[in-house]
């Protein structure tokens, strides 16, 4: 059966653990060397990667793209305003036609039923590089960093602070896959969606909602925040002044254990969800988990083809 990765569950808690430790061998095995250099065993050798884009993206498209390579791919980017797609051509078709030429597709779209028909017509792999509902590659790379900066997995205890988003709920169900807790810190209707709370309580992971940010932070391991307003979300109006209170801040920090890190998946809006004293300093580690995509997306590939 065709593996498709449009969730974190779909690889589950043993796969997620072995894609990890992949991508801490395979990240330094290659340490230093030029990024476009492939790896030594070039494990994905003659696959070609097709990357559609139906909303913006810095990081996804380039941590993708340098990943295939470096396993021996190649990748075709596609911005979905210049496809048959954003012209309507179904999903569906478009779909079949690209299994026909590529081996396998990754999508960053809006609606998740998009992706979800997306797989349902492919014969090849097909990867969420994010949608309204999730964003699990970003997750993978999370976790690696975590894991690279000394901080086990399992029992850890994360607290999110701000919009309830596509990666609150990545973060929530990585919680039950991995054995972690969370801590959501965020105002009143603007919650992340029930169902993975739900699945993840199912696990045994402590999933719990705070309106207060002081109670959220409180003694926490990691801080996260992402922006405030997500793509696609421009019209939703009187966030700000919901969310402010969920600012990290130093005071925040101050809540959390005094060697807690902070994660941001970027891009950050300084002065609105995180604030530079917060972000620009040495217990940010910002910049690793950006470079971690690469790194995680590699495993992610290489499950997907069945190599993990
Ligand atoms: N974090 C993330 O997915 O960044 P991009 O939107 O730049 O891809
Ligand atoms: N929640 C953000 C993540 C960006 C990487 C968005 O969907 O815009």
């Amino acid at each position: 059966m065709t593996r498709h990765f449009l969730n974190l569950a779909d690889a589950g808690g043993d796969a997620i653990a072995a894609m990890i430790g992949d991508a801490m061998d395979r990240k330094q095995a290659r340490e230093a060397w030029p990024k476009g250099k492939q790896d030594a065993d070039a494990p994905l050798a003659g696959h070609v990667l097709a990357m559609i884009f139906e909303k913006s993206s810095t990081r996804t498209r380039v941590s993708f793209d340098i990943a295939i390579r470096q396993l021996g791919g190649t990748s075709i980017v596609m911005d979905s305003g210049s496809m048959q797609l954003g012209r309507g051509e179904t999903v569906a078709d478009t779909a079949k036609v690209l299994s026909r030429m590529c081996d396998a597709i990754m999508i960053r779209t809006d609606d998740h039923a998009k992706i979800e028909e997306l797989a349902a017509n492919a014969t090849v792999p097909v990867i969420n590089g994010l949608t309204d509902l999730s964003h699990p590659c970003q997750i993978v790379a999370d976790l690696l960093t975590l894991v690279e900066h000394g901080k086990p997995l399992p029992g850890l205890e994360v607290a999110y602070l701000g919009d309830g988003n596509n990666v609150t709920n990545s973060i929530i169900e990585a919680a039950g896959l991995m054995k972690f807790n969370v801590r959501i810190g965020c105002p009143e209707g603007y919650d992340a969606d029930a169902e993975f709370i739900t699945a993840a309580h199912a696990t045994g992971a402590n999933i719990s909602v705070h309106r207060d940010e002081m109670e959220a932070a409180a003694g926490a391991d990691v801080i996260v925040t992402d922006t405030w307003v997500s793509m696609g979300q421009e019209h939703v109006h009187n966030k700000m002044a919901a969310m402010m209170p969920f600012q990290v801040n130093d005071v925040i920090m101050e809540q959390a254990k005094q060697d807690a890190l902070f994660l941001h998946c970027l891009p950050a809006h300084r002065g609105e969800e995180v604030m530079p004293s917060v972000i620009d300093v040495p217990q940010s580690v910002v910049w690793d988990e950006a470079e971690n995509r690469i790194h995680a997306q590699k495993s992610v590939l290489r499950w997907v083809f069945e190599q993990i």
